[in-house]
This record gives structure tokens, C-alpha cells and sequence, in this order.
């Protein structure tokens, strides 16, 4: 028994029930560095973690080193979705076969040329001239938009929508004529933004159109309550900012499809998170 690993770890002052559960996740190699270092809470508590991906394990365990006070939840979500690294200082291809649920982020993106085949005009009944969506974003925002309207009495308002790359790139530049810092806060750049996915919109409503006021509004907190249930999230919410790279956005709504919206509403994470734990995993 005393060559085992949960006796070592035993000795080394790790409960019986964290060593089981270190030995049971962990490689031999990676029990043998712990042994070889001081007693931690840090191995335990990153494994423990619900997010836990094997592959993170030595980023994990870094990044606390680096990050005494950021939680262990966080430091899981934030190596999942390599914000570890810096915004834009890694880049992969939106894997567009995702669907419904493809990742655009700071991370992830398009290539100057990617459009949905299914773009079609939005009605002018809400929105204002010019805009294109996927045509799955009208069907569920429309039966959405109506529910709302009986439970509230207030008529939601598409602002913004498909955006090809050439029109991010110019909202891009004119924020970063403040500054980068404010362009990459506010904005995503061109490529990475989910507006050319044709599956995101900007909402507010006729009865409260500014972004301040809509975020005060009774049917902001209906759409985060219940947007789910067609399909879409509330994609920068308030508090995710260090995983999202954004600034909360009480406008900005994506369409994922039912299923993945209700784990994201459930489990309370972002898209970000979601797809490195569910799909990329
Ligand atoms: N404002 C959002 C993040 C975008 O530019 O896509
Ligand atoms: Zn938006």
C-alpha cells in the first residue's frame, strides 16, 4: 500500500477523498509532480472544477499562479476560452459547420468572405430599411416579438443585423478613432464579429429605443429571462466581460437554436464557454 499513489498523497497531507479524486483524473506523470512539490490546495480545486478539461490541466495551474485572486471558476472559463492569452493574440477558423451554434469571438473568426445562404430583407413592420438576417432568426424572433407584445404590451425593434465584413470594418474604424483600447471594447473587429454571422441582432424597443434606458426596461429582463426559449441568448451579459472581451451589451441577442440556448440559460455561461466545454471538448 505504501507505493500507491493515495498513500504518498495521503502522507503528504491531501484528504483521502482529494487524493481519490486527483488519482482518478490525473495522469501518473502529473501525480508524480505533485508529489515532488509542496503540499497545494491548487491541484484538487482545478480538477474539482465542473468545466475541468484535462487538456488545460498545466494552463490552469499556471494561470492561478499568475492570478492568486481570480477564483477557480474563472480560471477555468478563462483558459477555456483562451482569454489567458490576450484578446486577439490567438486566432482559429470559426468552424462554420458548428450551424446554429458557430463561435465568433475575439478567438474565432470569419473570412472576409463568409455569408449565410439564408439571408433574407427584414421586415420594415420592425426594423429599419436596409437589413438582412437568416431567415431561422426571423421566424423565432417574430413569435418572440409576440409574446412579448401580450405579456408586455411593448413591440421589440430589430437596430442592427447582418454586417459583412466591409461594413464591421468601418464601424470598427470610426471607434478607433477614440482609441484601440475603446474600438476593441465596444466593437468587434472585421472577421470577428458575430453581426456577419446573420444570426445576431441588436434589439430595443418602440417604447424605450436608447440602449441605457432599454437595459432599465421590464422587457429587457423578460427577453433575459425567457429568450431562451427561442432559441437565443443574451450574448455579452453583465459580469462575463473577462470572458466575452465585451463590455455588457443589453442589445445584442444571438441566435444559438433551442437546445443550446437552454444550457446556456440553465448552466449561466457564455456561448465562449459553452463551446469549449460541449463542443470543442
Ligand atoms: N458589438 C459587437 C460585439 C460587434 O461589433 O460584433
Ligand atoms: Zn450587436
Amino acid at each position: 500500500y505504501k507505493e500507491t499513489y493515495e498513500y504518498k498523497l495521503i502522507e503528504k497531507g491531501y484528504e483521502i477523498d482529494k487524493a481519490k479524486k486527483l488519482i482518478e483524473v490525473l495522469e501518473n506523470e502529473k501525480l508524480d509532480e505533485i508529489l515532488e512539490t509542496k503540499y497545494s490546495e491548487v491541484y484538487f480545486e482545478v480538477v474539482n472544477q465542473k468545466y475541468f478539461l484535462k487538456k488545460y490541466y498545466e494552463k490552469y495551474i499556471e494561470y492561478k499562479e499568475y492570478h492568486e485572486d481570480t477564483s477557480y471558476e474563472d480560471v477555468i472559463a478563462i483558459v477555456n476560452v483562451h482569454a489567458n492569452v490576450g484578446w486577439y493574440n490567438e486566432s482559429f477558423d470559426t468552424n462554420v459547420e458548428n450551424g446554429y451554434a458557430m463561435l465568433v469571438n475575439k478567438f474565432y473568426h470569419l473570412n472576409n468572405s463568409y455569408e449565410r445562404d439564408d439571408l433574407v430583407k427584414v421586415s420594415l413592420a420592425y426594423s429599419y430599411a436596409g437589413q438582412k438576417v437568416s431567415q431561422v432568426v426571423i421566424d423565432n424572433f417574430e413569435v418572440m416579438r409576440e409574446d412579448i407584445n401580450k405579456a408586455l404590451g411593448v413591440r421589440l425593434m430589430i437596430n442592427s443585423s447582418y454586417r459583412a465584413y466591409r461594413e464591421q470594418e468601418s464601424i470598427y474604424d470610426e471607434y478607433k478613432k477614440v482609441s484601440l483600447q475603446y474600438a476593441d471594447s465596444y466593437a468587434a473587429r472585421p472577421g470577428y464579429s458575430e453581426h456577419q454571422t446573420g444570426l445576431a441582432i441588436d434589439l430595443t424597443s418602440l417604447e424605450h429605443p436608447y440602449a441605457k434606458e432599454f437595459k432599465e426596461s421590464e422587457e429587457y429582463a423578460w427577453l433575459k429571462d425567457n429568450c431562451y426559449k427561442y432559441g437565443f441568448i443574451l450574448r455579452y451579459p453583465e459580469g462575463k466581460e473577462h470572458i466575452t472581451g465585451y463590455n455588457t451589451e443589453s442589445w445584442h441577442f444571438r441566435y444559438v437554436g433551442n437546445e443550446v440556448a437552454k444550457v446556456i440559460h440553465d448552466e449561466g455561461i457564455t456561448l465562449d464557454e459553452y463551446y469549449a466545454y460541449y463542443m470543442e471538448k
